[in-house]
Formats: C-alpha cells, sequence, structure tokens
C-alpha cells in the first residue's frame, strides 16, 4: 500500500532538515509517495500567501504530512496546516538520549496537548483604548476526545518506557478556572474511569515546579492548549535543545508531523542545522501510517548517532546536517 505524504519544506533550515527526513523514509521499506508543496515566507514574497490554497488541499487530501518551518508567516502557515488535517491534539514527546547533554538526563515523557481551544480558539477584543479581553473555550466534546486518545495511547504502550505505572497525568488549574479547566478537569478523568486507565492529576503551576526538579515521576501529560504548549516547552529545556525535539498534530484521519524548532535564520544556509527532529518526526509519521516497528528502528538509530556521533554544531560537535544523516541512514 502506497502512503500519499505532502512534504512542505518550508524556510530556511527546514529546506535542510526535511530532505535529510526523506531521505531517512526512503531507506525504510515501506512504499511512501512523496509529493512536494510550498509554504512560508519565500512562496509568500512570490504570490502573497503564505499557504497557498493548493498547499492546503493537499495536505487536507493526504494520509500525512510532514512539514519543516515557516519563518515570519509561521502563524498563517502552521494554524491553518493543523486545521486542514483536522488536528484535535499536539503530541509532542521531550526525552533525554544518552550523549546529549540535558539537565534533567532522565526525563522521558510525552506531552498530549489540546489542540484547538483554549485562549488559542481566537476569541480576542479590543474594547477601548484601555481594554483588552480574550474568551477562553472549553467543550466537553474536545476535551472527551483528547482524553479518548490519550486512554488508546498509554493502552498502546505508546507512552514512555520507564518504571511509572501506566497511566497518565492530567495538568489544569482548575481551581482558579473553576469552569473551564473545571469542565476539561472533570471530562478527561471521567473518560480515564471509564476507560479504566489509570490518571491522576497536577495543578499546572505546581507540575512546572515539579517536572524539572523530577521528571521521573512523570510519563504522559494531557494539558489545555495554552498549559501544553508552555508545559512542552518547558520540557525540552530539560532534554538538551530544541534541535532533538519532534511533534505530530493528530486529526481523525490524517496528521501533521514537524519539528518543533523554526528556521533558525542564524545558522540557515550552512548545511549545520541538527536534522535530528525533523527524523524523530518522520519516525512519527511512519509509526501513524502503520509502520511501528520501521519508526522504532528509526528512532533506534537516531538514539546510537546521538550517542556516538557524529554530531552537530549544536550538540558540540562539528559534523553537517549531510553527515549526521549519512550515518543515521547506515545504522538503518
Ligand atoms: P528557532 O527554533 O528557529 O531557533 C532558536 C535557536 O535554536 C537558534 O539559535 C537556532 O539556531 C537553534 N536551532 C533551532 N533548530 C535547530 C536545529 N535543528 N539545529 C541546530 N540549531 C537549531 O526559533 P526562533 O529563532 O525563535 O525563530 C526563528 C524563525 O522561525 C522565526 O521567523 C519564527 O517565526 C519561526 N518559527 C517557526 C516555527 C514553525 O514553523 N513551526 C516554530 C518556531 C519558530
Ligand atoms: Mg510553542
Amino acid at each position: 500500500m502506497t502512503h500519499e505524504v505532502v512534504v512542505i519544506e518550508g524556510d530556511g533550515i527546514g529546506r535542510e532538515v526535511v530532505p535529510a527526513a526523506i531521505e531517512v523514509l526512503e531507506a525504510l521499506p515501506v512504499d511512501f509517495e512523496f509529493v512536494a508543496a510550498e509554504a512560508g515566507d519565500a512562496v509568500e514574497e512570490q504570490t502573497g500567501e503564505a499557504l497557498p490554497a493548493e498547499t492546503y488541499e493537499r495536505a487536507a487530501d493526504a494520509d500525512a504530512t510532514l512539514f519543516g518551518a515557516a519563518g515570519e508567516s509561521a502563524a498563517d502557515v502552521i494554524l491553518p496546516l493543523r486545521e486542514a488535517v483536522d488536528s484535535f491534539v499536539n503530541v509532542r514527546p521531550a526525552t533525554a538520549y544518552p550523549g546529549v547533554d540535558a539537565l534533567r538526563p532522565e526525563t522521558d515523557v510525552v506531552f498530549l496537548r489540546e489542540n484547538t481551544e483554549g485562549v488559542y480558539a481566537g476569541h480576542e477584543d479590543r474594547l477601548s483604548e484601555d481594554l483588552s479581553t480574550l474568551t477562553r473555550v472549553v467543550t466537553s466534546s474536545a476535551s472527551r476526545e483528547i482524553a479518548e486518545f490519550a486512554c488508546e495511547f498509554v493502552e498502546d504502550g505508546r507512552g514512555p518506557d520507564g518504571d511509572r505505572d501506566e497511566g497518565f497525568t492530567v495538568a489544569h488549574k482548575a481551581n482558579v478556572m473553576r469552569e473551564t479547566d473545571g469542565r476539561f478537569r472533570e471530562e478527561v478523568l471521567a473518560v480515564a474511569e471509564e476507560r479504566g486507565v489509570d490518571a491522576d492529576e497536577e495543578l499546572m503551576d505546581a507540575f512546572a515546579t515539579k517536572l524539572p526538579l523530577d521528571p521521573n515521576q512523570y510519563g504522559v501529560i494531557v494539558c489545555p492548549n495554552l498549559a501544553g504548549d508552555v508545559l512542552s516547552d518547558l520540557a525540552a529545556g530539560l532534554v538538551g535543545g530544541l534541535g532533538l525535539l519532534p511533534s505530530a498534530n493528530v486529526g481523525h484521519d490524517n496528521a501533521l508531523f514537524e519539528p518543533v524548532h523554526g528556521t533558525a535564520p542564524d545558522i540557515a544556509g550552512e548545511g549545520i542545522a541538527n536534522p535530528t527532529a525533523a527524523i524523530l518526526s518522520a519516525a512519527m509519521l511512519s509509526e501513524y501510517l502503520g509502520h511501528v516497528e520501521e519508526g522504532q528502528r528509526v528512532r533506534d538509530a537516531v538514539e546510537v548517532v546521538l550517542s556516538d556521533g557524529p554530531r552537530t554544531g549544536d550538540l558540540g560537535g562539528d559534523a553537517t546536517t549531510d553527515e549526521v544523516t549519512a550515518a543515521i541512514v547506515d545504522r538503518l
């Protein structure tokens, strides 16, 4: 079976790390058909549109999309693209790999972030010269949907290995935002109970202290939209850098995979970007399309190369993107 994968390199190092990830996918015994599409600052300069309608439609119709990064137009690209794939959850693993100088080498967590509502629902108003407001949106349906996803995630054993019990933690602030986070908390815990999945809870501010102090306590963490954005970036800081972090935006029958980092204008064009985040995003894509073993092989190869080298400059080495990619493909 052929999987149609839309490939959007975007701008900056997106043009370097996405081809590296494609090289890795091409080394797998899986039938991918890659379809290139444009988005970002460069295409906006040419056409006036950061996300051409053709790219949106291709992503919507594909089996999955691999996206690099967009520059200043990032929000105009990524938000509609997430909508194109009908994404309701953002999956963000943060794993500290051996050989990488991580602040917290024992970190191995996965954030499942609600991806459609909360304070990012887009209801902001300027009511007067002095006053602006924001309406926070939380529905039972979206809360239950991410909870169902979280339950399946842990039931399928996709959470981090480790000595914690299976299950997940829901991080919220329902003691203050009683109505919105109250609803989120209640629905998520109810779904976990219905499905017999262990779930515990943390207030998100206390969690922000406890995670860096003892990341070992946590595995899968379910969050409302903004909390997930901020807390997953906090976890990124614990594992040693943006060049390592993949992500997935998962929808009902489509998904978009992207490194967490941006276009890295300070190093773009030099061929020295770390391709790991994009390659791990490709591993998630492979798993999403049913090739779980192949995804794991990519992850294993990445792990060996992170530990033994070669490494790019952000990890203290002096290898190029191509050298690291070739070493990973070799390991496969
Ligand atoms: P950034 O992630 O592009 O870079 C931050 C720092 O991390 C830089 O020093 C960069 O060199 C380094 N870095 C990031 N990825 C790396 C990699 N793979 N290998 C080695 N070093 C790496 O974030 P920044 O500087 O805040 O944003 C730059 C541009 O990217 C902006 O125009 C922003 O709008 C865009 N952006 C796009 C995103 C997206 O498309 N999803 C996400 C974040 C930023
Ligand atoms: Mg963010």
